[in-house]
């Protein structure tokens, strides 16, 4: 028999108690799969007492993380504390500069400090597996850095944030507004305490970036992700978009354009009838689209200990059977630039509510204005006086203002942006308009 891969385990919580779980129950078929046994011989956390469901007895005990990371006596380093910074970036660093490599469930901290990691893992002739990152049991980093080597992708996009789509599946079926749903789901455990991160849009870009890179060879930047939140939609919006043939979903976008890497996070309009319209509640999805063939889906649990612990098991399987691959799939020096995308120049289709002033004109104007940005229509909804479903409250009155629901061809943001401010001067809507992109099929 080999030598057994021995695990150094920073982080206890409960994706920390399901790995060693996971690790024990499944060491049988482990063993038959990567011809040696995988051992947890050593962990650290920040209570050595608390009660996990698991016993510690049998494992060495760190209390300090960088103590593990540099522990002699162990090959592999999984980090599960979470956060940026440190202790899990030295920590990290520590594990790589001793060529052990490592596998993480840290999105945040591959985001910011990704590549330079890779160069160091690439120094030290190591891995860095992060299946965990990404959309949890979802073998998303496999499929793109291995399952699809051979191709080249148009556009990678997807559900990478359960707390936003249990929100907008809640809406869209209970007709509830968005601030009882984001109470529900930080009931249930599914948001933060301070869900800004979830709701604003941050955890998916962050998870975005890391998959444009897989995808299209761009250094991780975060920063290089356009991002805007759910916080803005209404039932109105997920109505409309019901009778119109669309569902409304936060996705996480990469897309490849003449001008370069689009990466934009933006409650978005997807068909009904396209695969990721199916997925509700805290399931996540990613779908690829790949040259030469119809787009691959992929759906599953995004987080969750068992899920996460599937993730984490398998990347150090892939360790023990000796693969290690480039981080992102090549080599850190050959990723490029990601570029901040210029959403000014975004084409596509949008949806655009507005309340109308109810007098004669108004329709006509609105027609103008957009027929000056060369914009077409593929629909327009008008709902009759005191008929709004939850428009506003002034919607109600025959005097006040009524819903007006447009959707476009493929155009331009910029040139929806222009007609739109034409409007407003025009003083024939009332309040700011609603403007959600549209995601088509391919
Ligand atoms: N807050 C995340 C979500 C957890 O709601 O999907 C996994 O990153």
């Amino acid at each position: 028999m080999v030598a057994p891969l021995r695990v150094g385990l920073a982080g206890l919580g409960n994706v920390g108690a399901a790995v060693i779980r996971l690790i024990e129950t499944e060491q049988l078929s482990i063993v038959a799969r990567c011809g040696r046994p995988i051992e947890v011989v050593a962990v650290s956390a920040r209570s050595r007492d608390k009660d996990r469901g698991v016993s510690l007895k049998k494992f060495r005990w760190h209390d300090d993380p960088l103590g593990l990371a540099r522990d002699p006596d162990i090959d592999v380093f999984v980090e599960l504390m979470g956060g940026e910074g440190d202790p899990a970036k030295s920590a990290i660093e520590a594990a790589l500069a001793a060529k052990k490599s490592v596998v993480t469930a840290n999105k945040a901290l591959l985001a910011r400090h990704g590549v330079a990691l890779a160069m160091l893992a690439e120094k030290n002739g190591v891995a860095v597996n992060f299946e965990a990152a990404i959309a949890g049991a979802i073998p998303v980093v496999k499929t793109l850095r291995e399952g699809l080597a051979g191709n080249s992708f148009a556009r990678v996009y997807g559900i990478l944030n359960g707390t936003c789509n249990y929100i907008l599946t809640r809406m869209e079926q209970d007709d509830l507004s968005f601030a009882d749903c984001l109470k529900d789901a930080q009931r249930l455990g599914y948001a933060e305490a301070d869900p800004t991160f979830d709701i604003e849009g941050h955890d998916t870009a962050q998870k975005l970036s890391i998959l444009a890179s897989l995808a299209f060879g761009t250094r991780v930047d975060p920063d290089a992700v356009y991002v805007e939140g759910i916080s803005s939609i209404a039932p109105a919006d997920l109505e409309a978009a019901d009778e119109l043939g669309y569902r409304v979903k936060l996705l996480g976008v990469a897309v490849k354009t003449p001008q370069g890497i689009e990466q934009r996070v933006h409650p978005t309009m997807v068909p009904k009838d396209s695969a990721i319209a199916q997925v509700m509640g805290v399931t996540n999805a990613v779908t690829i689209d790949v040259d030469g063939f119809s787009p691959i889906t992929l759906v599953g649990p995004g987080a969750g200990g068992a899920a996460t612990a599937s993730a984490v098991v398998a990347d150090i399987v892939d360790i023990a059977r000796g693969h290690r691959l480039p981080v992102f799939g090549r080599p850190a020096a050959q990723l490029t630039e990601a570029g901040r995308a210029p959403m000014q120049r975004h084409e596509g289709g949008y949806y655009i509510r507005l309340l109308a002033v109810d007098k004669p004109g108004t329709a006509a104007t609105i027609a103008t204005r957009l027929a000056e940005q060369q914009i077409s229509l593929e629909s327009i909804v008008q709902r009759h006086r005191g008929g709004a479903p939850s428009g506003g409250s002034d919607a109600k009155s025959p005097a006040g203002p009524v819903p007006v629901i447009l959707i476009t061809y493929a155009t331009t943001e910029d040139a929806v942006r222009r007609a739109l401010d034409a409007v407003k001067a025009d003083k024939v809507i009332s309040g700011e308009p609603q403007l959600i992109r549209i995601e088509k099929n391919r």
